[in-house]
This record gives C-alpha cells, sequence and structure tokens, in this order.
C-alpha cells in the first residue's frame, strides 16, 4: 500500500456539489483518495480537521501584484503570501505592470519576479493597439490569457481601437485562449470626467458621476459582439452594474462563450461608502449605487456571473488618500479577504456553501482550461486545498494583511469564517494562520496543465489575415 505525504482526516469536505465527512489522503502534490478516515492509506502526516471544512483553494482570476514596476505597492512575494493567507491557491496576474506584458521580453520578466510566488499563477498578456505583433509569442511563451483595457485606469494604458480589438480577438480566438474585458467606454468617461473636472468637482461622487452604468453595459455588448462574430472566448472582468447583465445574458443566450466576474465589494458595498471611507474608495469600475447591489446578488445565484473575483489592487495610504478625488490611485487590496468577507455571505445564509466553492473555484479553473486538473477536489487533481474555520470571527485590519498597498475599504469590519490552513499541490503555505517563508517559490506557472483546446472557427474568409492574403480582385 502507498504511504501518503498528508492525510487530512475527519473534515467536512466540500465541492461544488456535494458535501460529506471525510478524509483526503495527499500524495506527490496530488489527491491520492478520498473517504472515510479508516480507508486511507498511513501518512507521514496526519492534520486534524475536525470540526473544519475543506475547499478546494480559491481561483482568483483578477489581481495586480504589480512586479515589475510598481513595486513600492506589490510583489509577487508578498502578494502571493496574501493569497495563501486568504486561502487562495492560484492566481492570474493583470498586464499593466511596467513594462506591460505586452511583448514576449516583458512576459519574461514577469515569469522572472513571479519565481517567488507562493502559490500558482497565470499570467495575462496585454491585448493593446501596438502590440498585435506580438500576441503570437506570447501564446508561445506561456500567457494564460489576455487582458484587453477598453477603459483606461491604473497604468493607463491606452484603450484600443474597436479595430485593433477585432483583429486581436481574430488572432487569439484562433488558439482558443480566454480574453479578459475591462469593459468601460472610455470616449464617455473621458468626456464625463472633464466636464465635472471643469465644475469644479473633486469629492469622491464624482469619479461615480463620471462612469455611470452605460459607460460598462456599452462595452460588455462591444465585447460580446466581436467575440461572437470571431469564436473568440471572453471573460467580463468585474461586472458592477445592473445594467450590464442584460448584455451579459442576451450574450449567453446567443452561444457566445463569454463568462463574467464580480467582487467582493460590488457585493458588500454601495454608495455609503463614497462618505464612510472616501477617496479610498476609488475603483474602477466604481462601487455602485444599492440597487446594482441587489441585482448582482441576483446574478451571482442565478448564474449569470459565473465567478467571484477580487481585482485585488494595492496602492499605499499616502496614494489613496486624497482631497481631489481625481488624484486618488484606483483599487485596493482584495485577495487576502474575499474568502472570509464572502463566508460571512454564507454564514448569513445569502448564498449556500457549495455555490461559493463554485465561484471561487470550480468555475475559474473551468474557463481558464485548469478543470479538473484544479477547481475540484478528487483523486488526481491537485492538492490545492484550504481548510476553513466557519464558525471562527476575525476582525479585518489592513495593518494585518500581507500585503504591502494594504488599505482597504472592509477595516474594522467583523468576518465570520475564515481559512485556517491552506496547501498549494500539497505543500502547506499557511498553516495555523501563519505564512510558511519557505513556501516562497513554490508556486509555478499553471500553463503546462491549461488546456484551451480552440473553438469551431467562425468568419475566417473575413478576417484581417484573409482579407489583405486574397489581394484585389483579378
Ligand atoms: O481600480 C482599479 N485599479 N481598476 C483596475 O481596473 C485596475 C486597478 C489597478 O491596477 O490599480
Ligand atoms: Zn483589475
Amino acid at each position: 500500500m502507498f504511504t501518503a505525504d498528508l492525510v487530512i482526516k475527519d473534515g467536512v469536505i466540500v465541492t461544488d456539489r456535494t458535501e460529506f465527512k471525510g478524509s483526503i489522503a495527499i500524495k506527490d502534490e496530488r489527491i491520492l483518495a478520498i473517504g472515510e478516515a479508516e480507508a486511507m492509506p498511513p501518512a507521514k502526516e496526519v492534520l486534524d480537521a475536525a470540526g473544519l471544512h475543506v475547499l478546494p483553494g480559491a481561483i482568483d482570476a483578477h489581481v495586480h501584484f504589480r512586479e515589475p514596476g510598481y513595486t513600492h505597492k506589490e510583489t509577487w512575494k508578498t502578494g502571493t503570501a496574501s493569497a495563501a493567507m486568504g486561502g487562495v491557491t492560484t492566481v492570474f496576474e493583470m498586464p499593466n505592470t511596467k513594462p506591460p506584458t505586452g511583448t514576449l521580453e516583458a512576459l519574461n520578466l514577469k515569469l522572472e519576479a513571479a519565481k517567488k510566488a507562493h502559490v500558482d499563477y497565470g499570467i495575462y498578456g496585454l491585448l493593446g493597439e501596438e502590440n498585435l505583433d506580438h500576441l503570437e509569442e506570447l501564446m508561445d511563451g506561456g500567457v494564460a490569457a489576455f487582458k484587453c483595457f477598453m477603459g483606461n485606469t491604473f497604468g493607463n494604458l491606452p484603450a484600443p481601437s474597436t479595430g485593433a480589438m477585432l483583429e486581436g480577438f481574430e488572432r487569439i480566438a484562433a488558439r482558443g485562449l480566454r480574453i479578459a474585458l475591462h469593459a468601460e467606454n472610455a470616449s464617455i468617461m473621458k468626456r464625463r470626467q472633464l466636464q465635472l473636472q471643469a465644475f469644479g468637482r473633486k469629492d469622491p461622487l464624482a469619479h461615480l458621476a463620471a462612469r455611470p452604468p452605460v459607460v460598462a453595459a456599452e462595452a460588455v455588448s462591444r465585447a460580446a459582439i466581436l467575440a461572437e462574430w470571431t469564436g473568440a472566448r471572453i471573460h467580463i472582468l468585474h461586472v458592477s452594474s445592473g445594467t450590464e447583465l442584460g448584455p451579459l445574458r442576451d450574450a449567453k443566450a446567443r452561444g457566445v462563450d463569454i463568462t463574467a466576474e464580480t467582487c467582493p465589494h460590488y457585493l458588500l458595498l454601495d454608495e455609503n461608502a463614497y462618505t464612510d471611507v472616501a477617496s479610498l474608495i476609488r475603483v474602477n469600475p466604481p462601487v455602485r449605487e444599492k440597487a446594482h447591489q441587489t441585482m448582482l446578488w441576483a446574478a451571482v445565484l442565478d448564474g449569470t456571473i459565473d465567478m467571484i473575483a477580487t481585482d485585488h489592487a494595492p496602492h499605499l495610504a499616502a496614494e489613496k488618500f486624497k482631497d481631489d478625488i481625481w488624484c486618488a490611485d484606483c483599487g485596493f487590496t482584495g485577495v487576502e479577504t474575499q474568502m472570509p468577507l464572502m463566508l460571512t455571505q454564507v454564514a448569513a445564509g445569502r448564498m449556500s456553501l457549495q455555490h461559493y466553492v463554485k465561484m471561487t473555484a470550480t468555475a475559474p479553473a473551468q474557463a481558464f482550461g485548469l478543470y479538473p486538473r484544479k477547481g475540484i477536489l478528487q483523486p488526481g487533481a491537485d492538492a490545492d486545498i484550504v481548510v476553513v474555520d466557519l464558525k471562527r470571527e476575525h476582525v479585518i485590519q489592513a495593518e494585518q494583511l500581507q500585503s504591502i498597498g494594504r488599505c482597504t475599504p472592509f477595516e474594522d469590519m467583523v468576518v465570520r469564517g475564515l481559512p485556517i490552513h491552506t496547501l498549494v499541490r500539497g505543500r502547506f503555505v499557511m498553516k495555523d494562520r501563519e505564512l510558511v517563508e519557505a513556501s516562497s517559490g513554490h508556486g509555478r506557472p499553471v500553463g503546462r496543465i491549461q488546456q484551451m483546446p480552440p473553438p469551431a472557427p467562425k468568419n475566417l474568409e473575413h478576417t484581417t489575415s484573409a482579407i489583405l492574403h486574397a489581394g484585389p480582385p483579378a
């Protein structure tokens, strides 16, 4: 009989579909067996999980770790330490670093920095106006997906024209990778902001006024039309409004391969945040009025929104707290607080634990080609596991977070439900609420295990390359 490396004994094992008392045996980074404690093989180490719940580690499809370029805000080491403490075992990291991840050279710089990671990771390549000829090399170099900034945000990467987007979608569709969209319409926002500034507005709510929901809804629907035409797979980042849900539902009904995420701040905060935490709340897209929050919850529960990600976007307090809202950097930390915040909602009865697992682990694994290697607890899967105490209460405090830029709009919030141990491929990266420092460097890129077979080709006779290749009529 095998000797397992570790047995996690007598917890409540939770997947997106089931929940039962049992034990998990781990060997060579993978789950070897799941069942009754008596049925487990002998193990070098046993973790008693009695009274605790055992979940697939969260997969956060949206984090900004700032390295290279803005390492005073975050690094791969600190960002993934935050992930480990937050029960997150895989992250997908965004390209608005310096340099932006738009060429193979920039990707290689990032891959080098990521060698300090505590958790597994995918890296987003940039889809921008100027780098269409670099998309192939980025795919060959191992990006897990692409990110297209339709609206500008931190890093000020210019939004590509619709023409460049279409051509980028054509090229990426041929390889099957998913394209994530920061879906906000740049031209509406720019106009509104200039008008508000000319009018003298610099209060926090001016930020919300500059980005009305139509900004997001227009961009979702435009991206969906391009995806439908090209067959590209797309992912709508940080859905913030009820207004986006119409175009999202329509696209899904038309058969577009479109997934969507929302974030804890859109589900838990509303317009009062602009008074409560002032300029700290500045984030793109903005936290909106309560009516939007209500519609987002319904969409989380009915499956219109597929997953919960965090848009972990660290900045220093000095960069966040400004009297003039237009001078405050956008975004705040999230990767370490998502799980306690959302488990608190589970405790309050707003979502089942199985649905939570689906939204934070199974669905992102499926969308980005990692399932069933990740996102599920079953024999053969990577032993990416978080052991949580659903009864444990905790007070969120920025100063305890691992991030460098550690502001949070959830400061002093009492949460119920806390990750206690986190394992990435069978290795503890957090144990008994302590970061395992020595696990820096354990994280691996997910590229090798990712499966994104290209979808059926669409409208190939109309692609830019087909048209140029055909030349003028004889
Ligand atoms: O508020 C935001 N901050 N939204 C984004 O899309 C980017 C992020 C950042 O990188 O700071
Ligand atoms: Zn983001």
